[in-house]
């Protein structure tokens, strides 16, 4: 249904924001440290025409019956546990930084894919604050987006995310590495060599245990750090690692990955700038090691897709990108290739692990 078929006019502001795919710097965000992401040609498109009564109404072309549509009142925003607590959370972390809001009729199609790793939530978010700031002339800027976004995210939703997806999607270009420190949030866009393609192969695979691993993570970290008396697990140089191999178990693979994950983004920003994808994909295979072997956030599929891709002449490297448990892989391809790599990929893994892949390769 179109926006004039749901409300009767056409919308006043459409806004539109996109999912990413990281490539490299994983579970570093909520430790204070380096990430480098970029956006995908994928994006959440939200349509809007402010109202002044504080009423809610939104609809979404990506949920089937009647849960598509929602509504709820400024002011008396509560979770629901669907879809619509993003958009009810941007509206009260909004609200709780000054702004002004009447109320909105809203409609919502994506065409990020949901739960593939690639940020759909942080889309739906990042888009949803970026219509009402044109709608209401809010003087946010892109930082602010993104900040809103993630309290959303962890406040209302309760995920306990960090701000990679939200900075990604509200400063991120098409063409560039968003480099980011996120205890800083300064961002420097990194231009991704000619020489190089992404490709993405979603693994099909979804693992319901993804929130409790995540949150459990993240504490595990937050007791890495203070049992080596850091504020965060940012604040230990790849010097430091003696001090981490001293930690028990697990503290000591944990913080071992945060610490040399950390030290892998700032050696692939040094491999994008002098275009030497040959060590840039040595480094996404190191990342991804880290991950499965001492963050245990990958999945045997995972890793089977990691090994299919390291045996194409045209791929430079490959890695989970994202949270983990299942979602997608990052492949670092040679230019041109993309396409043919992205199928061989996809054939093999369908044939030897009986799953279903879904490829993107986004047009750099
Ligand atoms: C999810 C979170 C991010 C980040 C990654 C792991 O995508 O939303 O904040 O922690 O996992 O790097």
């Amino acid at each position: 249904m179109t926006f004039t078929g749901l409300y009767g006019a056409p919308p006043a502001v459409v806004a539109d924001a996109p999912g990413r795919v990281n490539l490299i710097g994983e579970h570093t965000d909520y430790n204070g440290g380096f990430v480098l992401p970029t956006v995908i040609p994928q994006r959440t498109i939200v349509e809007l025409t402010p109202r002044q009564d504080g009423r809610f109404r939104v609809w979404s072309e990506n949920i089937e019956g009647p849960g598509r549509q929602a509504e709820f009142v400024l002011g008396s925003e509560a979770p629901t546990k669907t879809w619509i607590d993003y958009v009810q959370g941007v509206v009260v972390a909004l609200r709780q930084r000054g702004f002004a809001l009447g109320g909105a009729d809203m409609r919502i199609a994506s065409a990020v894919p949901i739960g593939s790793g690639l940020s759909s939530s942080a889309a739906l978010e990042v888009s949803v604050a970026r219509a009402l700031r044109s709608a209401f002339g809010l003087h946010l800027d892109d930082v602010e987006v993104a900040t809103a976004g993630k309290w959303a995210e962890n406040e209302f939703v309760g995920a306990p995310t960090g701000i990679m997806d939200q900075m990604v999607s509200s400063l991120g270009a098409p063409g560039f590495a968003l480099f980011l420190d996120t205890r800083s949030l300064r961002a420097e866009r990194v231009p991704i060599p000619p020489s190089v393609e992404l490709v993405i192969v979603d693994s099909g695979v979804r693992h319901r245990l993804v929130a409790g691993e995540y949150a459990t993570r993240r504490r595990q970290c937050e007791e890495a750090a203070r049992l080596l008396g850091v504020r965060e697990l940012r604040d230990v140089p790849v010097l430091g690692l003696p001090r981490v191999e001293a930690l028990p178990e697990p503290f000591r693979r944990r913080a071992r990955h945060v610490v040399t994950e950390n030290d892998r983004v700032l050696q692939a920003v040094a491999a994008l700038r002098a275009n030497d994808p040959a060590q840039a994909g040595e480094l996404f295979y190191a990342s991804h090691a880290s991950m499965r072997d001492d963050y245990e956030v990958s999945v045997p599929q995972v890793d089977a897709l990691v090994e299919i891709a390291s045996a194409e002449r045209d791929v430079f490297g490959a890695r989970l990108t994202g949270g983990g448990f299942g979602g997608s892989v990052v492949v670092l391809a040679k230019h041109g290739s993309g396409r043919a790599v992205a199928g061989r990929i996809a054939e093999r893994y369908r044939r030897e692990c009986a799953a279903a892949p879904t490829v993107l390769v986004p047009a750099m």
